[in-house]
């Protein structure tokens, strides 16, 4: 139907007869001369009808905003002083001979070039205009490239494609699963997979040795900026390698896409233990591009009579810690207390700090809500333990180290990027040697990982100290975000039982619900390990977009609905019979429905920032 897109007509097309298909994107009447701005999805060209060729003038007059037609008509160059630089086909225009309208289109809910003014739940709604935007689709076009560029580095590297299934059983990844009802197994459920972990270390057993799939996993948990219900992985394994063939491998991919389709150079990668990034940063995925560290001050307030420092101070799992912020005494007392009150949402109960004015004076010198508790000579140690100078701030957090952790850490973050404190625009790490092991609510054991990371260290001395053993893992970071994870897995049936045991799963269990994976480890598994990078946040990083739902073609809101189908819906009664499911309650007997979709989104954002 056309012999060129539209973005694609230039100077070397001119005295030749083109035929363009696409979207009217703004019609213009001048002086008996009808100017069409004719889209598809390379670009844009304007097409110039005159009253001369009657019939094709006539038709220009009807069409609307959003028509789909077909216009024939010759390339020329535009008129000295009518040329846009703007545009990449500013220097010419089409003289329309021949129009044909494909088909006509009510007036959209919201102009493509006016989104801002509309809220995303209508850009949701219609995402089929709002994917229409040039900025939009240039990010799906981004996304190609991308998966491009990297099925075709694993291809290289002699990484096999292999697909897994989606109606599957639970795979323990943390989140909770969407469960699909069979109707053939009555009572029974299919879990669709949180990752497909399992498979492609069953894949290593069978012998596939270096296997990649770009996909789809599913995760029922809360919802952020950065995470989906449904999502995508590049996902990894290789057999007979250790952690620094994967770490070398996948940093060269990541390395050489940046070089490809962004010309970036990304600097080196360091390697920074869990136990060193949650000291300096409070978080194990720091943002490295953010100057600011946290440092411990808990030795020198333990004795103080200050509760709110020498609690925590003495508490094995406390931390007291402090934030130096260079300039930082320019802070109003309105701007502390709106930090006081972000750090608030991490469970922070304050948020002291000292103002250093002028050192050289002592205590006279500064100024803060906490010196008169401290006592000079306290207060005077931890400036000195911070090298603290004029003009600076510093703020304090003192509470269990998670709390202050998670409080300081978001505080570095939110003031690196409140005053302008970024040094470089990309900082990638790797974040290696995180333990086995966390400690949830009830003293029980969870896997910070997943059950299936190798410990670094024998099954007998798991067993004796679980709490610090440290784990073959690997997270790769990116400004920040988490980008990927990965591990060395357990290859050996009992290393297996013993981990299982350690997080409180019994063999009869353990038998139930990965007897598969058990039996596999028996019948020749090599040594393997893998990763999966999540491909939204990749994206979302390269193009500066600021949530995953801008970079996904049909995302989900922070209540895990789309908006544009409706999904999820009810069903008749009879499927619901064919499944054996009865429901507790009607439709119209639920609760809820009370928030808006507007409402929905902004949750999502607002938690995204925090
Ligand atoms: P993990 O759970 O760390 O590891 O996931 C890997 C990467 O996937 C991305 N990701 C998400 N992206 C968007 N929305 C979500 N809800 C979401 N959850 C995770 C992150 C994360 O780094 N099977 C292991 C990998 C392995 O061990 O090989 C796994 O799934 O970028
Ligand atoms: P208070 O004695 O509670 O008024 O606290 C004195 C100062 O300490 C105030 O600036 C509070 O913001 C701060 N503060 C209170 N609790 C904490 C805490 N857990 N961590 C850090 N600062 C705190």
């Amino acid at each position: 139907m056309r012999s060129h897109y539209c973005g694609g007509i230039n100077e070397s097309h001119i005295d030749q007869d083109v035929t363009l298909c696409g979207w009217v994107h703004r019609r213009r009447d001048h002086g008996g001369v009808i100017f069409l701005d004719l889209r598809d999805r390379d670009g844009i060209s304007q097409v110039v009808f005159d009253p001369d060729s009657h019939e094709s003038f006539e038709l220009a007059e009807k069409v609307r905003g959003e028509f789909v037609i077909q216009v024939t008509g010759r390339v020329r160059r535009r008129p000295a002083g009518t040329e846009n630089a703007n545009m990449a086909t500013g220097q010419v225009e089409v003289l329309g001979k021949a129009l044909n309208i494909l088909n006509a289109a009510a007036t959209p809910p919201f102009q493509l070039d006016e989104h801002i003014d509309v809220g995303e739940d209508v850009r949701l709604k219609y995402r089929f205009i709002d994917l229409r935007r040039p900025e939009m689709l240039n990010r799906l076009r981004f996304r190609s490239r991308v998966t491009s560029y990297i099925r075709n580095f694993l291809d290289r590297n002699e990484f096999m494609d292999v697909e897994t299934p989606i109606l599957t059983r639970a795979t323990p990844e943390g989140a909770r699963d969407y469960l699909v009802p069979s109707r053939t197994q009555e009572g029974s459920f299919f879990a669709l997979p949180q990752s497909p972990q399992l498979f492609k270390q069953l894949l290593m057993v069978s012998g596939v040795d270096r296997y990649y799939q770009i996909a789809k996993c599913f995760r029922d948990e809360d919802l952020r900026a950065d995470r989906q219900p449904e999502f995508t992985q590049i996902d990894i394994e290789a057999s007979f390698v250790d952690e620094a063939f994967l770490m070398d491998k996948t940093e060269s991919m990541i390395r050489e896409l940046f070089q490809d389709v962004l010309k970036v150079a990304l600097p080196e990668f360091p390697r920074m233990p869990y136990s060193e990034a949650m000291k300096r940063y409070g978080s194990d995925k720091p943002d490295l591009r953010i100057p600011l560290e946290l440092i411990d001050v808990a030795d020198l307030v333990e004795a103080v009579d200050f509760k709110v420092f020498a609690g925590p101070a003495k508490d094995p799992k406390g931390r007291v810690a402090a934030l130096r912020v260079p300039g930082g005494n320019q802070l109003t007392r309105k701007q502390i207390d709106d930090y006081t009150k972000y750090v608030g949402i991490y469970g922070a109960r304050g948020l002291a700090y000292i103002k250093v004015n002028e050192l050289a004076k002592g205590a006279e010198g500064l100024q803060s809500p906490i010196v008169k508790f401290l006592g000079d000579e306290v207060a005077l140690a931890v400036l000195e333990r911070v090298g603290a100078e004029d003009g600076d701030l510093v703020f304090f957090g003192a509470d269990k180290a998670s709390v202050v952790n998670e409080a300081l850490g978001a505080l570095r973050i939110r003031l690196g990027h409140d005053l302008n404190m970024l040094t470089t625009e990309w900082a990638p790490l790797w974040v290696v040697d995180f333990p086995m092991f966390e400690e949830v609510g009830d003293g029980s054991l969870h896997a910070i990982h997943h059950p299936f990371t190798a410990p670094s260290c024998t099954p007998e001395e798991l067993v004796a100290s679980p709490e610090t053993a440290l784990s073959r893992a690997y997270d790769m970071v990116l400004n920040g975000t988490e980008l990927g994870g990965g591990s060395i897995r357990i290859h050996d049936e009992s290393m297996q039982q013993t981990v299982f045991r350690v997080l409180g799963i019994d063999e009869a269990e353990a038998r139930a619900k990965f007897g598969f994976l058990l039996d596999a480890l028996k019948y020749g598994c090599p040594p393997h390990g893998g990763l999966a990078f999540g491909l939204d946040r990749l994206i979302m990083l390269m193009t500066g977009a600021t949530s995953i739902r801008d970079v996904i073609a049909f995302p989900k809101t922070q209540s895990a609905t789309c908006l544009m189908t409706q999904a999820p819906g009810t069903v008749d009664e009879k499927q619901l019979r064919e499944l054996h499911i009865k429901l507790r309650r009607q439709p119209s007997e639920r609760a809820g429905g009370n928030i808006t979709a507007e409402e929905d989104l902004m949750k999502v954002d607002e938690i995204g920032k925090s």
